[in-house]
């Protein structure tokens, strides 16, 4: 019998999983490992793994039977039903009180149902968002991890050990929420992270085809937005991007075919945000921005038949065009995360759980692909008011938007003049015009909804909750459709 010696045990050696273990045994956790292709215990241990404390396991009996109690297990394994064969084949050597950890990439619905379906056995399940990639997690992930509160005392010093630090020392990890609410903010933080870098798509198309910046310019332009509002991780791999060339000297960005991929996180938030009844418009934009990509010789095509405008180039002060577009992506990045928080209020309510705002942003400061110096004020505004019914609203951003707004415009503007798409920098600022209207045209819609299928009204000069109905046409009947709500 082996001796239970070894902190956390994590089953899964893909390229995830191996990093995972080397950083949890650099932090000084001892890690005992598994991997269903146990071949890949033994590779690993003599390979990645030779010279740190690691012990590799030859089964799951020998793997719970290495483990301190309560155990602590981390499944780093193939998301969907490889989890649950993971977790039927750990069970039989599990008792109360024992840890599951799922740090794949699991939908957070299967995370919910796994948390429940635990807690009947006695076993604490945690569902955990880990962001950042290979290097991230070797060197310091944002790892954002929820499911039942109970773990979490158990877990927190091996994660917020191994999880990346801000320049103050404070971990990109916290506890996020109930249920599946860690693979929610992380499915959320991808959604962010199509939006982030469409914005950043906009931007240099604009400067690329609308000013005629070339990618040592366009390299210029992003070193020194870097330095200011957008010193993010996104803008500054730009950068490096636009100065990187191909092997004949010319810009590699240039010969990159334009048709994006996805894996399907992005598309998932806006399914969620249109469960929800909630407009997280730049996350679809984005999303529906790949789609139009990807169908390259439908555009080719289209480009030789439909018309644009026949001013292509801005012609007009070349500086102020570089600011505007820096101040549209960023209100517009303003938007977005103001969208994203919509979406997590929404969805913590739905499903009772207590998310922690402020702390979502301050697990996305570093770590993950949409880290940002900006992440801070968000947390800045949770702090404040923890109630904050929507980022817009505070203080500092409010500012930064009553400011910016007339430049922004300008942008967009500029953008519609010269026929450059930029889907996700119109819809931001349709969003921020909406969102300060105090009267929409919705009163028309909803005349038209009552005009054709007598959805019933309510009226400005009535109170709330008081339905009419208008026979409008004076040969309609008098019974009114029961309204649905979207
Ligand atoms: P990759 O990340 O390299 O694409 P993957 O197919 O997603 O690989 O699998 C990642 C990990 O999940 C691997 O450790 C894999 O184990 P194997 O090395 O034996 O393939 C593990 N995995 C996948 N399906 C599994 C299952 N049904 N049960 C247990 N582990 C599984």
């Amino acid at each position: 019998m082996p001796e239970a010696s070894c902190d956390i045990g994590l089953i899964g050696l893909a390229v995830m999983g191996q990093n995972l273990v080397l950083n949890m045994n650099d932090h000084g956790f001892k890690v005992a490992v598994f991997n269903r292709t146990v071949s890949k215990v033994d590779d690993f241990i003599a390979d990645e793994a030779k010279g740190t404390a690691v012990v590799g396991a030859h089964s799951v009996a020998e793997l719970a039977a290495l483990l301190k109690r309560p155990r602590r297990i981390m499944l780093m394994v193939k998301a969907g039903a490889s989890v649950d064969e993971t977790i039927a084949t750990l069970l039989p050597y599990l008792e109360a009180g024992d840890i599951v950890i799922d740090g794949g990439n699991s939908l957070f619905t299967d995370s919910t149902r796994r948390a429940r379906d635990l807690a009947g056995k006695g076993i604490l399940f945690v569902g955990t968002g880990v962001s950042g990639g290979e290097e991230g997690a070797r060197r310091g992930p944002s790892i954002m991890p929820g499911g039942n509160p109970a773990a979490w005392p158990h877990v927190k010093e091996i994660f917020q050990s191994i999880a990346a630090k801000v320049d103050d020392g404070t971990p990109c990890c916290d506890w996020v929420g109930e249920d599946g609410a860690g693979h929610y903010v992380k499915m959320v933080h991808n959604g962010i992270e199509y939006g982030d870098m469409q914005l950043i798509c906009e931007a240099y198309d604009l400067l690329h085809r609308g000013l005629g910046l070339g990618a040592d310019e366009l390299h210029a332009v992003f070193t020194d937005w870097n330095k200011g509002e957008l010193d993010s991780y996104l803008i500054e791999i730009s950068s490096h991007i636009f100065a990187s060339k191909d092997e004949d000297g010319t810009p590699l960005v240039d010969k990159i075919l334009d048709t994006a991929g996805q894996k399907g996180t992005g598309k998932w938030t806006v399914i969620s945000a249109l469960d929800l009844g909630q407009p997280v418009t730049l996350i679809g934009e984005s999303v529906f921005s790949r789609c139009l990509s990807a169908l390259k010789d439908e555009r080719v095509a289209a480009s030789g038949v439909l018309k644009g405008p026949a001013e292509k180039t801005f012609s007009g002060d070349r500086t102020a065009f570089i600011e505007s577009v820096r101040r549209a992506l960023y209100c517009s990045k303003i938007i977005s995360y103001a969208q994203g928080y919509m979406l997590l209020r929404a969805t913590a309510k739905e499903n009772g759980w207590n998310l922690n705002m402020g702390g979502i942003a301050l697990m996305w400061r570093g770590g993950c692909i949409i880290r940002s110096r900006f992440l801070s004020k968000i947390k800045d505004a949770f702090e404040t008011d923890p109630k904050l019914t929507n980022l817009l609203l505070d203080g500092f951003f409010s500012g930064v938007l009553n400011q910016y707004q007339e430049a922004w415009r300008q942008a967009v503007v500029s953008a519609i003049e010269l026929g450059i798409p930029t889907p996700a920098f119109s819809t931001a600022l349709a969003f921020y015009d909406g969102y300060r209207a105090g009267r929409l045209p919705a009163n028309l819609l909803q005349a038209q909804r009552d005009y054709f299928g007598a959805h019933t009204y309510e009226r400005v000069d009535k109170p709330r909750g008081e339905f009419f109905h208008t026979n409008w046409t004076g040969h309609g009947g008098r019974v009114s459709s029961t309204t649905y709500n979207v």
